[in-house]
């Protein structure tokens, strides 16, 4: 293997520059040439790709966003769209690809193994929804973008005595809900892995204005639905002052933090080493602070789960 290329895809998430700094600086390392696919497999399939050297990934380990820019492609869906790509790399000698993404770039990895090509996923997304790692780069981050906004929330909400209902990121999953909520001790969380009745939402709230509660915070997963919807019904039945905030895309900005610049640099060299040993198909991953890696197929095949547990102690703690 003398020369990789690396891409990020579908929505962007803070660390994505420390892996992309790491697959490169551990590549070149290791003698190995490594080009920078630009727009995702967008650009894979229209050829923006050039070399990248050792100083193209300087001073951008504490940047968020990702310098490769990044892309989400129907094209690349397809087995044409596929194959154009395989054909790209092929015309610039590239040997091996690592692609950084989430379940949706995973899944255009997983195909391009099926054809044949060797190719490496690095798991980066806030949403932390891919089977096979217990973290993705970008999850810690958009936490902590989260926790500092419900800090300044509630100071508005104490004041005011009212209901807040904020409405966090995460597609499907609710781990930005469910870990954010413990960290802000939210009253209650809504995840779309867990069910729940509106009259038991009522109830807590109902206890905690009760025994003098100055301000109540709802952590609402955009899996569930609206928080909109959902502030607008507690209003009108609990007769309490709500408010509503749609964190957004905030959540996917920002200066990474320690832990997922440590998390990216350790997954984007991992995604080497696989390489270097020949290895193909797979994914990077962690898992009780060990890296490990997995098939990609297989591991997309599994399901993704919450952690019941601390869901469990999250409705204990806000009794
Ligand atoms: O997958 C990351 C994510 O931010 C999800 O949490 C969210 O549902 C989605 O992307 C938003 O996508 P877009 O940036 O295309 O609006």
């Amino acid at each position: 293997m003398k020369r990789i290329g690396i891409l990020t895809s579908g929505g962007d998430s803070p660390g994505m520059n420390a892996a992309i700094r790491a697959v490169v600086r551990k590549a070149i390392y290791h003698d190995i040439e490594v080009f920078g696919i630009y727009y995702g497999y967008h650009g894979l399939m229209n050829g923006n790709i050039e070399k990248l050297e050792i100083g193209s990934v300087g001073d951008i380990i504490h940047r968020g966003g990702t310098m490769l820019y990044s892309a989400r492609s129907e094209e690349f869906k397809t087995s044409e769209g596929q194959k154009k790509g395989i054909e790209q790399l092929e015309k610039f000698g590239i040997d091996a690809l690592v692609v950084i993404g989430g379940d949706g770039s995973f899944q255009g990895a997983k195909k391009l193994a099926e054809h044949g090509y060797p190719t490496i996923g690095v798991p980066g997304t806030i949403d932390n929804d891919i089977p096979g790692t217990d973290f993705t780069i970008g999850f810690d981050t958009a936490l902590n973008t989260v926790i500092d906004a419900v800090d300044k929330i509630r100071d508005t909400a104490t004041s005011h005595e009212r209901t807040y209902v904020i409405e966090v990121m995460g597609r499907d999953a609710g781990d930005i809900a469910l870990w954010a909520g413990l960290a802000d001790g939210a009253e209650t969380i809504l995840i779309p892995e867990e069910g729940y009745s509106m009259e038991d939402v009522l109830a807590r709230l109902k206890r905690g204005h009760d025994r003098g509660k100055k301000h109540s915070i709802i952590m609402v997963a955009e899996g569930v639905g609206s928080g909109v919807e959902i502030a607008k019904e507690i209003q009108e039945r609990a007769n309490l002052e709500t408010r509503v905030t749609v964190l957004g895309h905030i959540q996917r900005g920002g200066s990474p933090t320690a832990s997922d610049r440590v998390l990216a640099s350790r997954l984007g060299a991992k995604a080497v080493e696989l390489l270097l040993n020949g290895e193909a198909g797979k994914m990077v991953g962690i898992e009780k602070n060990e890296l490990v890696s997995h098939d990609i197929d297989e591991a997309l095949a599994r399901e993704h789960v919450v952690d019941k547990d601390m869901y469990n102690l999250s409705k204990e703690l806000s009794i």
